[in-house]
C-alpha cells in the first residue's frame, strides 16, 4: 500500500503535513483573526522574548557583522575548517580533558550530525535505540536511511530513568544485529526536560559493560539543549562516563550550534567521537566525510567562522557566555513558573528539570491538543502526552498554563 503517485515509498511513513509545523500555522492563523494576545503558541522549538519575537546572541550577531563575504563565500573543507573543527572541540569539552582521541566532522546542525552517526553506525535494516519520549526527526532520519527506530521506556513507575527497560531493548535488538546506534538526549531532552544524572549514567555504563564483547554499540549523547539545562561545566559532567566506556562501544555527541549561539537557521553543528584509538578517531572522519559528501558536501562556512572567532578571543568567549547565561536564566524561570504551578494545581508532568520543554501525560494527547486549541494555547501532541514549549512562552503564561490544562483534562475526562 503506497500514497505515492510517481515518487517511491521506500518503506516511509511520510505525513501530510509536518505535525507541528501544522499546528504552528494554525497558532499564526489564529493570531491574525483573533490577535495576539488571544493564542498561546506553544509549539516553537526556539528561544522567543515575551514579545514573540526570536532571542539572538547580539554578541554572535556582532561578529556576524564583521564576516567578509570571501571568507564565507569560499567552500569549507569537508570535515570543516580546522579552525572550526578545534573550537567546536573545546565548546563540546571545556574544563574536561578526555583520556580519549577526539575528532569532530562538521555537520548541518545537530540533525545532520545525528544523520551521519544512524548512517556510520547502523546497518540498513537494523533498529535505532531512543527513548520512548522522542523526538521526531529521529524517526525520520531512520527511516530515510531504511533503519527501524525502536524505544525503551524511559520512565519506570517511580518516574526513575528506566534503566531496565533500555537494558532488556539492548539485549534484545543486539540478539538479532551486529551493531546498534543509541541515542540518548540530555541533558534538557526534548519533549520532556529531563537531564539524566551521574548516577542514570553510571547504570547505562553498567548496562553496557554486560554487552557481548563482539557486537558493536555507538551511545550517541545528542546534546541539542546542553547550554540551556544549567551551569554549563555541570551539564558537560556526563562526558567523563562516555570516556570510560568499555572496548566495542563508540560514544558520540552531536552537538548543535542553533540553540546555544542562536544560529539556528545557519546551520551548523558537528558530530564529536570519543574514540578509544588513533585508528577508530580516524575511521570516523574517514565515513563522516563520506556520508557528508554524499548528502550536503560542505556545511555553510559561515557559522564555522563565527565560532572560530569566539574561541580565538577569551573577551568575546566571555561576552557570549555571559549573554547566553541571561537566556538561560530566563528559560529556566520559565519553567520553574510552570514546574510549581502544576504543582499547585496537581498537574502531572513527565520528570522534568529545565530546558526549552515541558510535557503533561495523558491519555488523548491528540483530544487534549485539539481542545486547548479552542482556547488559543497550541502545543504538540505526542504519543504519551502534550509538550509545551516553555521557549515560546513568557513566565506569567507559563505560570497560568497548569491550571487550565488541568481544567481541560478534568472537564473532557481526559486523564
Ligand atoms: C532533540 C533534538 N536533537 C537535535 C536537534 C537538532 O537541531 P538542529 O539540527 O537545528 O541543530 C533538535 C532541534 O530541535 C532537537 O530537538
Amino acid at each position: 500500500m503506497t500514497d505515492m503517485f510517481f515518487a517511491l515509498q521506500n518503506g516511509r511513513e511520510i505525513p501530510k503535513e509536518d505535525k507541528i509545523f501544522g499546528i504552528s500555522n494554525r497558532a499564526k492563523a489564529m493570531i491574525a483573526t483573533a490577535g495576539k494576545d488571544k493564542v498561546v503558541n506553544a509549539t516553537i522549538g526556539a528561544l522567543m522574548d515575551d514579545e514573540g519575537r526570536l532571542m539572538v546572541l547580539s554578541s554572535v550577531s556582532e561578529i556576524f557583522k564583521t564576516l567578509d563575504l570571501a571568507e564565507c563565500a569560499e567552500y569549507a573543507p569537508i570535515a570543516g575548517t580546522a579552525g572550526f573543527r578545534e573550537a567546536v572541540k573545546k565548546d563540546m569539552l571545556r574544563s574536561f580533558v578526555p583520556q580519549r582521541h577526539v575528532e569532530a566532522v562538521a555537520s548541518p546542525g545537530g540533525t545532520g550530525a545525528l544523520k551521519n552517526a544512524i548512517s556510520n553506525y547502523s546497518a540498513p535494516g537494523d533498529s535505532v535505540l531512543v527513548a520512548d519520549w522522542y523526538w521526531g526527526p529521529y524517526k525520520t532520519i531512520a527511516q530515510e536511511h531504511g533503519r527501524r527506530l525502536e524505544t525503551f521506556r524511559m520512565f519506570d513507575e517511580q518516574g526513575r530513568f528506566d534503566v531496565a527497560s533500555l537494558a532488556k531493548k539492548i539485549n534484545e535488538l543486539l540478539a538479532r544485529q551486529d551493531s546498534l546506534v543509541l541515542i540518548l538526549n540530555t541533558p534538557a531532552h526534548n519533549p520532556t526536560g529531563y537531564a539524566m544524572d551521574s548516577q542514570d549514567w553510571q547504570l547505562v555504563g553498567a548496562v553496557l559493560e554486560q554487552v557481548d564483547g563482539n557486537k558493536k554499540v555507538a551511545l550517541v549523547a545528542d546534546a541539542a539543549y546542553i547550554d540551556f539545562a544549567g551551569d554549563e561545566e555541570e551539564s558537560r559532567s556526563f562526558l567523563r562516563f562516555l570516556d570510560v566506556m568499555p572496548e566495542n562501544v563508540l560514544p558520540l555527541v552531536a552537538h548543535s550550534l542553533s540553540k546555544s549561539y542562536t544560529l539556528y537557521g545557519m546551520r551548523c553543528g558537528a558530530l564529536i567521537c570519543l574514540a578509544k584509538n588513533e585508528q577508530e578517531a580516524e575511521e570516523f572522519k574517514k565515513v563522516c566525510e563520506f556520508s557528508s559528501r554524499g548528502s550536503w558536501s560542505n556545511c555553510a562556512r559561515g557559522p564555522q567562522v563565527i565560532l572560530q572567532k569566539i574561541y580565538e578571543d577569551p573577551q568575546l568567549l566571555q561576552k557570549v557566555a555571559d549573554e547566553r547565561r541571561g537566556f538561560r536564566e530566563m528559560l529556566l524561570r520559565r519553567g520553574g513558573a510552570f514546574k510549581a504551578a502544576a504543582d499547585e494545581s496537581g498537574l502531572e508532568m513527565v520528570p522534568f528539570h529545565g530546558g526549552f520543554f515541558a510535557t503533561v501525560p495523558c491519555q488523548e494527547p491528540d483530544r487534549l491538543s485539539a481542545e486547548l486549541e479552542k482556547q488559543g494555547i497550541f502545543v504538540v501532541p505526542f504519543t504519551k502526552g502534550i509538550r509545551v514549549s516553555l521557549a515560546s512562552v513568557r513566565e506569567e503564561k507559563c505560570a497560568e498554563l497548569p491550571a487550565i490544562i488541568k481544567k481541560t483534562l478534568c472537564a473532557k475526562n481526559l486523564l
